[in-house]
């Protein structure tokens, strides 16, 4: 659908981000909330949910599989939970849209069911690589057949058992380590999966909300199957990649001073933080508390005076989706940026690295595209007006983040093939525009 009309983004240049805001709820944390509460006895509750096209694409793949979901409303949605083993068989294939969380996530939770499912996506997503979880699922005997090139469509084929694995992610994935923990459920014995660096714990969290145990060990974190899940309260915290845009469109806006509201701030996740702090970045977390099991701030951001630097490997994972908005500080900081260690970065929902240094060559930026990142050299923006536009290629991410980088251009900022950014925050033009982003939304057919 999304890939039908275009959308596009004329942005003003100039302006500073200013007053307070809350950006929507998690998308991670949101998919995996109808995940478990659909497994789990008894009713959940959840608020802060993202309504973006992804989590709402995981919740149809619900109510196609026979569980009531009531809302989203205002972010509010009750699951009644039909247990381990109460999930029917979905009329149709289930459309993943754009979304890799849900197709792979997925993929592992209906490895153990007792009936057949198809998964299917957009054109995106079924460029992108999920043989990244059927290799492992199978060896813990599930059946799933993917293209000949290893992309959806998936077609999972019951088998009498699951058997537990004990795992060591070749990449530092939280979608495949999610997918294993999720088939362990239905997996006879221990499922243990140890990751190279660490990635989202979401998965782990939301499990012991539920009051599923877990061991955790280090790298390693393992479960067992067969065990059950209890309906609870869930409340998602705004997404910190969605308010990544803002950390870095406050920095870079001269006379920028803007206040985030409830941002998730789970370790693992605060890459962007680190890093833009690294770069001279003025970010200051206040009223630290938790909420739905995930740690939560508000975070004030203002405008700082930015400089290069290499940014550490460690920081990767932990920064995996906010590259994109992040080169855009890379871009308007002094001196030279690089990033090394991100080869996961071309397999997201578009060629993140090619697709980005691009659009920096379109307004002027020098960038040079490594196989595993790039090095940007800072330097002034310039306007693509009447130019070549900047193509987003449907990358929800990456029209966001040229968005915000018409803070400091020399003219107006001219975006295509937006139509994307409703996967993962609905309604980003209004909210940017409230904080001083001249920003004006054009539907072509
Ligand atoms: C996600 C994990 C990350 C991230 C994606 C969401 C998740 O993907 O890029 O947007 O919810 O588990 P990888 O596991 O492929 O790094």
């Amino acid at each position: 659908m999304a890939e039908l009309e275009d959308i596009r983004y004329l942005v003003g240049p100039g302006g500073a981000l200013t007053g307070r805001l809350r950006v929507p709820g998690d998308k991670s944390i949101s998919h995996r909330s109808i995940m478990l509460a659909a497994l789990a006895e008894g009713e959940t509750r959840i608020s802060g949910f993202l309504e973006g096209a992804d989590a709402l694409a995981t919740l149809a793949a619900f109510r196609r599989m026979g569980v009531e979901i009531e809302g989203p409303e205002a972010g509010r949605v009750r699951v009644r939970g039909v247990g381990l083993h109460g999930l029917e068989a979905p009329d149709a294939v289930l459309d993943m849209g754009n979304s890799g969380t849900s197709m792979r996530l997925l993929a592992g939770l209906l490895a153990g069911q007792r009936f057949a499912t198809t998964l299917v996506g957009d054109a995106s997503l079924t460029r992108r690589p999920m043989r990244r979880v059927t290799e492992p699922l199978a060896r813990m005997g599930a059946r799933i057949e993917t293209s000949e090139t290893g992309t959806a469509p998936l077609r999972i084929t019951p088998v009498e058992t699951l058997a537990g694995i004990d795992y060591a992610l070749p990449v530092a994935s939280a979608q495949i380590k999610s997918s294993l923990l999720l088939a362990g459920l239905f997996a006879e014995g221990e499922t243990c999966v140890t990751e190279p660096a660490p990635t989202r714990d979401h998965t782990e969290r939301m499990l012991s909300a539920f009051g599923y145990r877990l061991r955790r060990d280090g790298a390693r974190v393992c479960l067992s199957g067969g065990g059950r899940l209890r309906g609870c309260e869930l409340v998602v915290p705004a997404d910190i990649s969605s308010a990544a845009f803002f950390l870095v469109g406050a920095s870079i806006a001269p006379g920028s001073d803007l206040l985030l509201e409830g941002v998730g701030i789970n370790p693992t996740r605060i890459g962007v933080i680190n890093i833009l702090r690294a770069m001279g970045g003025d970010i200051e977390l206040r009223d630290e508390r938790m909420a739905g099991g995930e740690p939560v701030a508000d975070i004030r951001v203002r405008h700082a005076p930015l400089h290069g630097i290499e940014i550490p490997r460690d920081q990767v994972p932990l920064a995996i989706d906010e590259f994109p908005a992040l080169f855009i500080a890379a871009a308007c900081a002094e001196g030279e940026t690089r990033l090394g260690g991100a080869e996961e970065l071309r397999v997201k929902e578009s060629d993140r690295i090619q697709v980005m240094a691009d659009g920096l060559a379109t307004l002027g930026i020098e960038a040079e595209p490594l196989p595993d990142g790039i090095r940007i050299r800072g330097g002034a923006l310039g306007s693509n007006l009447g130019r070549a536009p900047i193509q987003a290629h449907g990358d929800h991410r990456i029209a966001m983040s040229f968005a915000i980088a018409a803070l400091r251009a020399a003219g107006p900022v001219e975006i295509h093939d937006c139509a994307n950014v409703e996967t993962s925050f609905p309604g980003f033009p209004r909210l940017a525009a409230s904080a001083g982003l001249q920003i004006e939304e054009q539907q072509r057919a």
